[in-house]
Formats: C-alpha cells, structure tokens, sequence
C-alpha cells in the first residue's frame, strides 16, 4: 500500500528528493506491476517516504527534485543468484562442451568449480577484488542495486572467507547492497576428504560465519557430482542452528527431490530446478521457498529440460530470475540478456521475469521487506530507464537503455 506521511509528527513534509513526471512500475502487491502512470516518489534519507499517483501526492518540500519525463521508474534491479567473486576463466571448457564433453564430464576430470578453486586460491585479496569490480560493473550498468554474492571457489577456510571478504567489500567500492552467501558445499576440495571437508562446513565454517556475521545465507549444491541429500539435509540443519537461511542450487542436472527437501528445510529459495518434479513445486509454494530460474546456466549447457514453470504457476510459487554469474555454467553477466532468455527458452512473461529481477529476487534474499518494490519505508533503489515500454528491456539485447540509478537514495 502507498505510504502516508507521519502527519502528526511532520507539519510540513519533506523530502531530499522529489521524481515527478515518473512511470512507476512500483511491483507492489501480489502480482502484476503496480503501474501507476503520472507517479511521483518522495525520498527521505536513502528511504522512499512517499510513492504514487501524482493527483494524490501530498504538497512536498522537496530539497531536490527530477522531472522524469515520463520515463519508466522499477525498483532497482535484484540479481539474486551470482557466484560474481572468483579468479580465472574456463572459456576451454566452452570449447570442450562445443566438442561434446559434458559439463558433469568436465567436472569429473578435474575441470568445472575445482579449476576455479585452484585460480580463486591463488589470487590474493586485491586482485580478487579487482576482477569483481569489473563484473559488478556490467551488472550495475543495467540498474541492479542489490546483488547476492556466493562463495564456493576456495573450499578452504581462508579462502572461502577471503571470497566473503571481498564479496563484503565491494559495497564500499561501489553504490550498491551485497547480500554475502557461504556456499562451502558447492564441490568436495580437490584431493579432499569427503567426510572431514562436511565436518568442517557444518561444524566449523557455519558457526564462525554466523557468529561473525560474514554471511545471511548459506547454499549446496545438491548433485550427483556434488552432494547427495542426506549431506545437504546435514548442512540445513547446521545452517538453522546458527541462524542463517537455507538456500539450494537442487534439480539442476537430474531430479534428487531437491526442491521438496530445500522446502522441507525452509529455505529462501532452491534454483536451478530443470528437473524439479511438481510435487517439488507445490512443497515450494506451501514453504514460501522462492523458486529462482537461471537460464543463462541452460542456455550455457545446452540443456534441454526447461524448468517446470507451469506446475510453479499452478501451485502459486514465487519465481524469481538471476543471471548465476559465474565461470562455468554462466558466464553472463547482464541480467537483461538473462531476462531475455527466460522468456524465450523458459516461456516466462516480461511481467514475471520484470518482478523476478526485483520483488521475488528480494524475497529469495529474505529481504521482501526491505527492496524490491517502489513503496514507502523501503531503501529508495530505483533504475528510471529511457524506453517507452517495460518491453524493451528484455526485447533487446544490447547497449543498456539506464537512465539513471539510485542506491538508498543516492544517484549513482
Ligand atoms: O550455479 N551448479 C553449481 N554451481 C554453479 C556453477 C559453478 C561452476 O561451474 O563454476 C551454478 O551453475
Ligand atoms: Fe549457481
């Protein structure tokens, strides 16, 4: 619901800045995109303090104001899914997919998240940081102001909190919010001991990020080539009793009723999900569990099988769309190409794939409070971009049609 301004406490409203002139896409209620045409939006110390129709809006003593010009206004952009910190390329194994290796086959001789490990190991704090500035780039240049970022390439304690580390320190380089994963059950540490390594994650890792606050989630991969359920149930478990949230790369190469136990375990979201089966589906929707589809990865691999988008929208479950920024499977980073290749390869509208890079990307952060929607109270992130429909955004692939971009209120 539009906000009211707090009337008996302010006489006289204010605002440091005032957009008028704004088609709001404001994403807010259940679904569709909260048009309203002729907006306005107040911000007030990095929060909107009001948003709506102009014809409605309360007089405003606005500090600042921009005139919009009937350009579009979404909440800035949500990539709920990246693996955006790590060292090195795997562009051989591109051409290895090309001459008919699987991505599981590469994986098993040694290639695939274990040669990112090995790169990601040897690069030292600066110029980790260094290569992802330049990937967070591209993605801010198409309007996110919140991005999730997972470890997963050191398997190690050092490396694996260097990777948090960085991930943490990009948002004082750059105008935006980071929301840190601890994804130590991405592989088994080349050379490693199975058992000892699950010891260390569950007994170890989980404790000491959660009590030094280094992560709000943590993530498996739960696979074949990966871990099996019962690891993953034991990593839930481990996560919960520290206190962070549950989150699952499940179904992504074969279906291991990974979204039914992510669900099971109340997780934030389980993504991938190619092979997600419907009971899956209507477990996520009852648990809340966001379902977050990673096209780029489908595409990347030359799968086949499509997500069940069908059974999600039979069952009601939330889906969101994230760009899986990372050197194997996907590496895209624009969320606009993946907007793109979820409608076309997924069978996605633009209006979901438009609410899943911003309402349901924040609620698979556990942030749907806070971002993701054009309304009163939450962080003023907005992207006003120059198009004349929200179409355009996905339409096309190519220069990025931002306007502008602000984080917590200020144009960045
Ligand atoms: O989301 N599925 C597992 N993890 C990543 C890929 C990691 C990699 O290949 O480096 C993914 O696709
Ligand atoms: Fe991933």
């Amino acid at each position: 619901q539009r906000g009211k301004w707090e009337t008996r406490r302010v006489a006289a409203p204010k605002a440091d800045l005032l957009l008028t002139g704004a088609r709001l896409a404001t994403m807010a209620g259940a679904s569709g995109l909260g048009v309203v045409e002729d907006g306005a939006a107040a911000i007030r110390d990095g929060r909107i303090a009001w948003a709506g129709p102009r014809a409605e809006a309360p007089a405003i003593d606005a500090a600042e104001r921009l005139d919009c010009k009937g350009r579009w206004v979404t909440p800035g952009l949500v990539d709920c899914h990246t693996h955006l910190v790590f060292a090195g390329n795997r562009a051989d194994e591109f051409a290895r997919r090309l001459a008919g290796e699987s991505y599981a086959d590469i994986a098993r001789s040694g290639g695939g998240i274990a040669a990112t490990v090995r790169a990601t190991r040897a690069a030292d704090e600066g110029a980790l940081l260094a290569a992802s500035l330049k990937r967070l780039d591209a993605l801010l240049a198409e309007g996110l102001t919140t991005v999730e970022v997972k470890s997963g390439y050191g398997l190690d304690e050092e490396t694996e909190l260097r990777q948090l580390r960085v991930a943490r320190a990009l948002a004082r380089h750059r105008r935006v919010s980071i929301a840190p994963t601890y994804l130590g059950a991405h592989a088994v540490p080349p050379g490693g001991d199975r058992a000892a390594y699950l010891d260390l994650v569950c007994d170890h890792m989980i404790p000491r990020i959660a009590s030094e606050g280094l992560a709000d989630a943590v993530d498996v991969f739960q696979e074949g080539i990966a871990f099996s359920a019962e690891e993953c149930a034991r990593v839930f478990a481990a996560t919960r009793a520290a206190g962070l949230k549950v989150k699952s790369h499940a179904d992504q190469l074969s279906d291991g009723n990974g979204a039914a136990l992510a669900a099971e375990h109340g997780a934030l979201s389980a993504d991938h999900l190619e092979y997600t089966n419907d009971a899956g589906a209507v477990a996520m929707a009852r648990a809340g569990t966001v379902a977050v589809l990673l096209p780029g990865a489908f595409l990347m691999l030359n799968e086949t099988r499509r997500p069940p988008i069908a059974a999600f929208r039979a069952a009601g479950t939330r889906m969101a769309v994230a760009t899986d920024l990372n050197p194997g499977s996907s590496p895209i980073a624009s969320p606009r190409v993946c907007g793109t290749l979820a409608c076309v390869l997924f069978g996605m509208t633009v209006e979901e794939v438009l609410r899943g890079f911003t309402i349901e990307a924040a609620h698979a952060l556990g942030r749907g409070d806070r971002i993701g929607s054009i309304e009163a109270g939450k962080d003023a992130d907005l992207a006003i971009w120059s198009v004349e429909t929200l179409s355009e955004l996905v339409a096309q692939i190519g220069p990025s049609p931002l306007f502008a971009r602000f984080h917590q209120g200020v144009r960045a």
